[in-house]
């Protein structure tokens, strides 16, 4: 379904409005009657009501009122989010089409807020639904009347959104019929008319890399790996070496010969969420003509089992010819992710971010409402994207990264185990990466916030895209930087 966010300049016809303002009194009172008014003051005041709909037989007016002087700004932003959510909610209750927003409240920031909230919230995954037409949303339209948004802006957000959409989309998609091929050929087509450059390698290339970490994970599929990499390289790029996005690929975790419980395993198809923020997140920038050059790669496999498939014990050498010691083959992330921090190095990257569903144990640390982040050798870069986290509601907490960590990696026949111990799981899966690295390098953990088994407001059921609005934003911070 397409959905646009676009500026107008006045208002034409008898449109369905969202009036947003900071108290009834200063709503436009060609719209509403005195008694009305006074009804919402009284609402307002006494029942705390911030969202009103009136019916006008030939159009609706929903109110939303907003304090400016609430809360701390990231907290507003957020509660605005949620109310566009609500307003989407109910604007497809009413059949309405279309909508134009008007801001009573000057030089805010406000309806960017609440349109985003508002096309996010408006996301749906029918493709399996029988009854699609019926249950389709019919809001493929939001106007805008304000002379403070810039149309830059707008234009953003619709590519944001797109972005996340399509990355949601991918998650959404069944582990079977998203297989590693699909997966690259999803983003291929996602690319396509940007001016993004993709490749894709197939097994015998990932053979000849000598990808071992990807290849062992993948020897238990039918299905072939693939190794994506994306390139968005624009003539005016503020930097010279690249930015790198890393996404885990993994389209259906079983866990392998570790199987998982079956209550785990149901969500599994999510894992390859990292590699679908990954590529949506650089389809937005390209899209927005962002003057960063960026790369995403986008390992890929299901993890799953056969008779050759990987089991404990093993012993797997990695591209940079690490050999690592196999003990637990649920731990498939950190083996596909390690191949492509190593393919990684070869672009002499400013900085690598990658984005896993790397760890329960990240979730049982902070829960869904956020993600568990680890750096090295970029306190700048990483406080920057923390505060991104925050502007945007996809928030970061910062693990450590001491030495101490490493230690529990040691192994007495390889180069390095594949686990820690049994605490500190998300930590150290994170020091068994940083050894596949040698520049600037944040890992981001997305166990917890990518995936919701219920309605999480405008992150959605199913695929949140948590990461492509924070990586996003802050791939705009770098470009606006020098
Ligand atoms: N894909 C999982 C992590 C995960 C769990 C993502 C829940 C989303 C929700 C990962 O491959 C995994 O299985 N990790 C194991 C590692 C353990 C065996 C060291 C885990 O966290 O249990
Ligand atoms: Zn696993
Ligand atoms: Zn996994």
């Amino acid at each position: 379904m397409k959905f646009n966010i676009k500026k107008v300049y006045s208002l034409e016809g008898m449109p369905s409005l969202i009036v947003l303002a900071d108290k009834p009194e200063n709503l436009p009172d060609d719209l509403f009657t005195v008694e009305e008014i006074e009804y919402l003051t009284h609402q307002h005041t006494v029942q705390k009501k911030k969202q009103f709909e009136f019916n006008r037989l030939n159009r609706w007016i929903f109110v939303q009122l907003f304090n400016p002087e609430e809360h701390t700004p990231y907290k507003r932003a957020e509660s605005l989010r949620k109310a566009g959510c609500a307003l989407a909610l109910s604007l497809n209750e009413q059949k309405c089409e279309s909508v134009t927003i008007i801001d009573c409240l000057t030089a805010s920031l406000a309806t960017f807020y609440l349109m985003e909230g508002l096309a996010l919230g408006n996301y749906q995954f029918l493709k399996y639904q029988t009854n699609a037409v019926e249950k389709q949303h019919t809001l493929v339209e939001v106007n805008i009347l304000s002379a403070f948004l810039k149309q830059e802006l707008i234009d953003q957000l619709n590519y944001v959104v797109e972005a996340v959409w399509m990355a949601r989309d991918l998650v959404n998609e069944p582990g079977s019929t998203l297989t590693a091929t699909t997966l690259a050929e999803s983003l291929r087509l996602m690319v396509h008319s940007t001016e993004i450059k993709i490749e894709i390698f197939n097994q015998k290339k990932i053979e000849a890399l000598k990808m071992g970490g990807l290849l062992a994970v993948n020897r238990g599929s039918d299905e072939p790996a693939t190794f994506t990499v994306l390139e968005y390289n624009p003539s005016n790029a503020i930097n010279k070496q690249p930015l790198i996005l890393v996404g885990k690929g993994v389209v259906f975790d079983t866990g392998g010969y570790n199987l998982k419980p079956s209550g785990s395993m149901s969500t599994m198809k999510s894992d390859m969420a990292g590699a679908a923020v990954a590529g949506a997140t650089l389809y937005a920038i390209a899209k927005a003509h962002l003057p960063i050059h960026v790369l995403a790669l986008i390992p890929a496999t299901d993890n799953r089992i056969n008779s050759k498939a990987l089991v404990p014990g093993d012993i797997v050498t990695i591209s940079d010819g690490t050999t690592v010691e196999i003990k637990n083959t649920d731990a498939e992330g950190r083996l596909i992710l390690a191949d492509a921090l190593v393919y990684a190095k070869k672009f002499n990257p400013m900085l690598v971010v990658d984005l896993a569903t790397l760890t329960g144990s990240a979730t049982a640390a902070i829960g869904n409402i956020a993600a568990v982040a680890m750096h090295n050798g970029c306190e700048n870069h990483f406080e920057t994207l923390t505060d991104c986290g925050f502007k945007v509601h996809e928030r970061l907490v910062s693990f450590p990264m001491w030495d101490d960590y490493a230690e529990m990696l040691k192994s007495d026949i390889a180069d390095i185990k594949q686990l820690g111990g049994k605490h500190a799981g998300a930590i150290t899966a994170a020091k068994f990466l940083e050894h596949f690295t040698d520049y600037p390098w944040i890992h981001i953990d997305i166990a917890g916030p990518s995936f919701s088994e219920k309605q999480d407001s405008y992150r959605g059921l199913g695929g949140s895209a948590f990461g492509v609005r924070l990586l996003f934003n802050f791939a705009k911070e770098l470009s606006e930087e020098d």
